[in-house]
């Protein structure tokens, strides 16, 4: 039996741009997805998801979930024909539009797969595996996801347009810092939100521009920011990045109210993260007494939160 396990993973800056060629910054979270793979008699692959996940999750993503493992296995050259494999999924990782569930999921079978077939692969090839099946869920993810999922840390990424392989730089903190993530409990469709933003930018380039060069500034600010561990330089720029979101209009009122009250009970700031419309909300939170505040707040008004350390 093969085993492997991905990071979930929080987007601190730069989602939707980041599909854009722009650089982006994301941390992997504490909890992983877990695959194993075992070769059965028959032919085909088949699946146990024993994943915890927000109501509603699983069923929303299963079509793209099929799509993905194929993707998965074809880039294995793993052939089912005759012999088969059971993939079981679990782990602590909650699965929630935001967290990078899927990615965690696709860079755990591809390590499950290269355990068990004996592909012997690095990392860097378990990642270009791991993208292969995020293209199951949406046709054009930039990679952060699956590259935050295999490498962990905090990532700063940028595509390359022209399609040869991606930067990948490691950015590392003085210390572990704490921050909390909380769920709207709805699953948005990464497909349909990305393919609306792009729609939008392709409708009113001059506004997007605009946007994407503030944008710019900021990440290249937050990227400093965090090798100085400057946190309420953090905090201030994740805000900013946030109203950016707001712009492109990937923001709705479930995420303004969890942003809200991070930042009422004390939080140095607060964004939407990762695909919006739903998904998930982090909070900046240095000390366990603020993250509990605000973890405790969220809770009380009825949303999934958890607490978790980046640059761990
Ligand atoms: C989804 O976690 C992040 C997006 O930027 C899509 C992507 O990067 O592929 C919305």
């Amino acid at each position: 039996m093969g085993k492997g396990s991905g990071f979930g993973k929080v987007i601190l800056f730069g989602e939707h741009f980041v599909v854009y060629g722009f650089p982006a910054i994301a941390a992997a979270v504490g909890a992983t997805t877990i695959a194993t793979v075992r070769r059965t008699s028959e032919a085909g692959w088949t699946l146990t998801d024993n994943r915890p996940a927000v109501p509603g999750y699983k069923k929303k993503k299963y079509d793209e979930q099929k799509v993905s493992i194929d993707h998965i296995l074809r880039f294995a050259g793993i052939d089912t024909s005759e012999e088969g494999i059971h993939i079981t999924l679990g782990g602590k990782l909650v699965c929630a539009s935001g967290i990078g569930a899927s990615a965690a999921s696709c860079t755990a079978i591809a390590r499950a797969l290269n355990d068990e077939f004996k592909l012997g692969w690095d990392d860097h090839q378990v990642n270009a595996c791991a993208y292969e099946g995020e293209k199951g869920y949406h046709g054009t993810p930039s990679g952060i996801d699956n590259t935050a999922a295999t490498f962990g840390g905090i990532v700063w990424y940028k595509r390359d347009l022209s399609g040869g392989p991606p930067t990948i730089d490691t950015i590392k903190l003085k210390q572990p810092t704490d921050i909390v993530i909380a769920s709207t409990g709805i699953t948005a469709s990464t497909k349909e939100v990305v393919d609306d933003v792009r729609r939008m930018k392709d409708e009113k380039t001059k506004w997007f521009d605009q946007i994407t060069e503030d944008y710019l500034e900021l990440v290249e600010t937050a990227s400093k920011g965090l090798e100085d561990m400057d946190l309420q330089l953090i905090g201030l720029l994740m805000n900013q990045n946030h109203n950016l979101l707001i712009e492109i209009g990937v923001s709705c009122v479930e995420i303004e109210e969890l942003v809200g009250v991070s930042r009422q009970l004390g939080a140095w700031g607060a964004k939407l993260t990762g695909t919006g419309r739903g998904g998930n909300m982090v909070a900046l939170t240095p000390g366990r007494t603020l993250q509990n505040d605000v973890f405790g707040a969220i809770k009380q008004r009825g949303f999934s939160a958890w607490r978790y350390q980046i640059g761990v």
